[in-house]
């Protein structure tokens, strides 16, 4: 059982969890992920590692309630378990000195971008961080991201916090006042693309960590794949990093939408229902 030894909601529908798995957190390093399975009923699904304390055991996640199962995960308390928590799965990032590293996390995505960074300027590196989401209550880690970087920029696109404006409008900037010789960009699909779309403009190298759907995060059902370079890769053994400039978006974009309709179902008969109750989900007696 993996036990939920600290929880804490950073925002609008925004949960950091911190669980206990010290095998986990031995091998766990920067790019990797782990899936999870709430209980004995619950679908796997695939969370990127935020942070990782080999000393504590724990693995540190973010997540944000979208559907079924994060919703019933944001309901799991301090001391609670989870079912299944394997990993780290993945190939780690690739860390070396570039130089000028931009690091660019939107939304949830800052969350799995910190580590990243924090790797890169222990590399040597000047990393430039760049979080955005769309208002002030969706910012989250700023003071983790301030340590992980060597500076930091922050925008949202209401501008309801520091200024106005898109992750990628930060990231022109810093491209045409300095320069930099690698970027990161983790976040929503759109972000993701628009970013990618900017720096092949520069011919500035460009790694994303893509979160697609999943099942087993091992090679073996074909759920994850994605078009990189004219071919089929599985972001759970190829990637999650992959070049940005050779993903495929579109197709991206279409599978990830290809269980709407069942995961809307899915959340409907939840909401009917109800949570199980945490002793059942902890696997004692209902
Ligand atoms: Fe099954 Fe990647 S999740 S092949």
């Amino acid at each position: 059982m993996y036990e939920i030894v600290k929880k804490q909601e950073l925002g609008d529908s925004i949960n950091q969890i911190e669980i206990y798995a010290p095998l986990v957190a031995r091998k766990a390093l920067a790019g990797q992920f782990v899936i999870l399975r709430i209980h004995e009923e619950g679908e796997r699904i695939p969370v990127t590692i935020a942070d990782f304390d080999r000393a504590e055991g724990t693995i540190t996640c973010v997540f944000q309630v979208v559907g079924r199962t994060t919703k019933e995960l944001a309901t799991f308390k301090e001391g609670e378990c989870l079912k299944d928590f394997v990993g780290p799965l993945g190939v780690p990032s690739h860390i070396e000195k570039y130089g000028r590293v931009a690091c660019v996390g939107g939304g949830v995505g800052v969350a799995p971008v910190h580590p990243i960074a924090r790797a890169l300027k222990e590399a040597g590196n000047e990393v430039i961080s760049i979080i955005g989401a769309r208002n002030k209550d969706l910012i989250f880690w700023e003071d983790r991201m301030r340590a992980a970087s060597s500076e930091l920029r922050v925008t949202t696109d209401d501008g309801s916090y520091v200024r106005k404006g898109f992750v990628t409008d930060l990231l022109k900037e810093l491209i045409e006042e300095k320069g930099i010789d690698l970027c990161l960009a983790i976040g929503p699909l759109p972000m993701m693309r628009a970013v990618c779309d900017l720096t092949k403009k520069y011919g500035i190298k460009t790694i994303v960590s893509i979160n697609t759907l999943m099942v087993d995060g091992t090679g073996m059902c074909g759920c994850c794949r994605v078009t990189v370079g004219g071919e089929t890769k599985f972001a759970c053994v190829d990637g999650p990093e992959f070049d940005g400039h050779q993903v495929d978006f579109a197709e991206m974009a279409r599978r990830s939408v290809i269980y709407k309709k069942q995961e809307k179902i899915s959340l409907d008969m939840y909401e009917e229902k109800g949570p199980k109750s945490h002793q059942c989900r902890c696997g004692g007696a209902e």
